[in-house]
This record gives structure tokens, sequence and C-alpha cells, in this order.
């Protein structure tokens, strides 16, 4: 019989509704991202999320922790049989190795380390346009794809043209494009480009690395206030309220159940253009024309 606790996650897990892919997958639209944690750190930091309901990891081999992420999984039942098939596990390739051969290499490496035979969506890390090398690793993708070690195709911080160039020479686009989102950076152009091509949206820091909490002079703060939530909560539902997939970072037990519990209350339209009014000029992380993760 389930205990209150086990009931708990279950409610908490299927809560989370399902975005559906141009692949015929669905992802859910809430996961944990696990940058800026160090390999033993993540170990309890997943395992936590696992235990409240969490059923979406997003993590990459550039953040030096899949083995820590593989050992929770391990330590959690996470990695095989029928918990395997609850859970949705991104990884990301590095940029130094983009390409046919280097990529099929890498995967293989990040497979073992996360202690699984598949994962559910593999992305290219970054586009790096002036070492170009997207193309050919897009095959490769597309042969893990069809060996059944990965499910979906993704790319991140690819902007209109990168997508465009990604087509013209695979004829793919991909499943989903995770960039930097947040209320002071929407990149509506780039939002409005994968919709018009079904190319779901994926915000990463997606509360500016807790930066936009303050936003607006208090916007956020008086929002939270009439709903009774945390600031964080309402940047969060209104990502949800947008139809796009969120993968927000904590390290903290409290701060992840808060940002799971985004499905009690609604924002108004007018509460929505207040947010949409805070976009601005200045990205909090990096720009993908001249970026590099290495
Ligand atoms: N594809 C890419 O190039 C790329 C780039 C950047 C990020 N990402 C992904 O996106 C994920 C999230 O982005 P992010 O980590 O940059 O930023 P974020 O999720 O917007 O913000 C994380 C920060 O906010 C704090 N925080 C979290 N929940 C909170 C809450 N309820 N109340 C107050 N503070 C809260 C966290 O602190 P504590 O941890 O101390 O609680 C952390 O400092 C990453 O972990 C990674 O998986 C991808």
């Amino acid at each position: 019989m389930l205990g209150t606790s086990d009931l708990a996650v279950a409610a908490a897990a299927a809560t989370v509704p399902h975005i559906a892919l141009n692949d015929g997958n669905a992802i859910p639209q809430i996961g944990l991202g696990v940058l800026r944690i160090d390999d033993e750190g993540v170990v309890p930091v997943v395992e936590t999320a696992l235990k409240l309901g969490y059923r979406h990891i997003d993590g990459a081999a550039g953040y030096n922790n899949e083995a820590g992420v593989g050992r929770a999984l391990a330590a959690t039942g996470f990695n095989t049989g029928e918990q395997r098939k609850k859970l949705w596990l991104t990884t990301k390739l590095r940029d130094s190795q983009q390409g046919y051969d280097s990529a099929l290499a890498a995967f293989d490496e990040s497979l073992k380390l996360l202690q699984v035979d598949y994962v559910d969506m593999y992305m290219i890390h970054w586009p790096t346009p002036f070492e170009w090398r997207s193309g050919e690793t897009w095959k490769a993708f597309r042969k893990l794809r069809e060996d059944g070690r990965v499910k979906t195709l993704g790319v991140c911080n690819f902007l209109p043209e990168h997508l465009e160039r990604l087509h013209d020479e695979t004829g793919d686009w991909p499943a989903v494009n995770q960039i930097e989102l947040h209320p002071t950076w929407q990149q509506r152009g780039v939002v409005e480009f994968c919709q018009q091509h079904g190319i779901a949206v994926e915000a990463y820091s997606p509360m500016a690395r807790g930066a936009d909490l303050n936003a607006g002079n208090g916007t956020i703060a008086k929002i939270a206030q009439v709903h009774n939530v945390s600031p964080a909560q309402v940047i969060l539902r209104w990502h949800i309220e947008n139809g796009t997939i969120i993968i927000p970072k904590s390290v903290h037990e409290e701060r992840q159940r808060q940002n799971l519990d985004v499905f009690g209350f609604a924002l108004t339209l007018e509460e929505h253009a207040a947010i949409d009014a805070l976009d601005g000029p200045k990205r909090a992380g990096h720009d993908p024309l001249t970026f590099t993760y290495a």
C-alpha cells in the first residue's frame, strides 16, 4: 500500500503536464537543472528531486557531473526497468566533441557515466557558428536515435539562422530548442520562429539565475503577494502558462518543492502583461554567436 508521502510524490509527478513534441514524444514541462553542482553534491540534489516528484532531469556532459547523476539514478532505481520509463533524462554533447565520430564516442561515455542504456533527449549544447559542425553532428544524433539509444533530438542556444542552417543541411527541425529565457530576456523572435516550425521551446535560467526574482522594482514580488506564493513561483507559472518547458535549478529541498508547486493558482491577463513588459536588452548568460562551452 502507498504511504502518504508516496501519494504526495505521485500527485506532484502527475500534476506536471507533458508537452507534445514534433517527433511524437512528450516531455514533462518541469525538470530539474543541474548546472554548477559538483559531481559529489549532485547526488543528494537529484535524489531529493526524485523523492519530491521530479521526473525530468536536465544535465550535460559539460557540467562535469554526469557520473554523480548516474549514481543518484542507480541508488533510486530510476536507471532501469519500469522506474526508468517514468523518467525523462536529458544530456548534451560538449562543443569540442561535435562531429560524426566524436559525437558517437562522446555519447558512449555519457551513457556509461549516467548508468542508463538510453537517454530521452540528446542536445547539441551550443551552435558554435564560427566552427560549425552541427550538420555532421546531427547525422550521428540520427544514428543514435535509429539505434534506440536516444528518443528525442534537440539543440540549445540556436538562433533562427542556426536552425535554418541545420535544416538546410539535414532536412530536419529539432524537436526542442533550449534557450535562455526569462522575464528580462524573452527572445520573442526566436520563440516565434520555433513556434512556426513546430520546435518546442525550453527555457534555461528561467529565473535569470535568481536575478529576475526582483525584476521590475517589485513587480514580481507584488504579484506573488496577491497569490500568496513566492516570486519564483510567479515566474515559473508565467512560463508554464506560456507553454514553455522549464528546468529551474535548486540545491535546496524547499525550493525544489516550491518550483514544482505551480499548479494551484493562475495569473491574470494583466499580470501576464506586467511580466511581459519586463523584457529587456540584457542576457544573464552567454551569446550563442561567440560562445563555446568547450
Ligand atoms: N543549454 C544551456 O546552454 C544552459 C545554460 C544555462 C543553464 N542551463 C540549464 O538550465 C538550468 C537552470 O538554469 P540556471 O541554473 O542558470 O538558473 P535558474 O534556474 O534561473 O536559477 C537558479 C538560481 O536560483 C536559485 N533558486 C532556485 N529556486 C529558487 C526559489 N524557489 N527561490 C529562490 N531562489 C531560487 C538557485 O539557488 P539554490 O540552488 O541555492 O537554491 C540558483 O541560484 C541549469 O541548471 C541547466 O540545467 C542550460
